[in-house]
């Protein structure tokens, strides 16, 4: 992407400090939703470098994964799983705890919802540990799952969050933006 891209979509980030809590400076990316240019930018960067990949299946994580994660299983002719917060799923799911930058919290996945072998990409809005993606990730091997990569749209990269993610194939690399 041109440099010129990327500091156009970060400006359309909003830094939010003490929330959720005090001392953390929240990535606020309703500005970059709501405007037109940037989330087209944002998907067609997320998507690109999978473009030829194959890629089976995109798993995107609730809730701000899911708008990014929809919107780029169409760009790869993809299906979407979601992993969601506990209680949320309807069918027979698997769970797991993992640690948050705040908290802890427990996500799920359908237990059906990826074929044996199926390679999936990882979406999702933000990296910051690393804990729900690793959790995502987790829960996609589970059920047999090859995870191919991981994209997201900010990377927060003091955290550290892109050392706790491998890719199943030798050589794959966390892709972040
Ligand atoms: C935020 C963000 C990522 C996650 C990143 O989600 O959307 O999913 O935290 O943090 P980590 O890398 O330290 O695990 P959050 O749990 O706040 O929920 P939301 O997407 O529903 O707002
Ligand atoms: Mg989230």
């Amino acid at each position: 992407p041109g440099a010129h891209a990327l500091v156009y979509l970060e400006s359309r980030l909003r830094d939010v400090p003490d929330f959720p809590k005090p001392g953390i400076l929240f990535k606020d990316i309703t500005p970059l939703l709501a405007d037109p240019r940037a989330l087209h930018i944002t998907i067609d960067l997320l998507a690109e470098r999978f473009v030829g990949e194959r890629i089976d299946l995109v798993v995107g994580i609730e809730s701000r994964g899911f708008i990014f994660g929809g919107a780029v299983a169409t760009r790869l002719n993809a299906g979407f799983v979601p992993v969601r917060k506990l209680g949320k799923l309807p069918w027979k799911t698997d769970r797991l705890t993992y640690a948050l930058e705040y908290g802890e919290a427990e996500l799920e996945m359908h237990v059906d919802s990826i074929p044996r072998g199926a390679r999936v990409l990882i979406v999702d809005d933000v990296l910051a540990t690393g804990g729900t993606a690793s959790a995502a990730a987790e829960l996609a091997r589970r059920q047999g799952g090859v995870v191919a990569a991981f994209a997201f749209v900010v990377e927060l990269d003091f955290l550290a969050g892109r050392s706790r993610l491998d890719g199943d194939d030798d050589g794959t690399r966390p892709a972040v933006y």
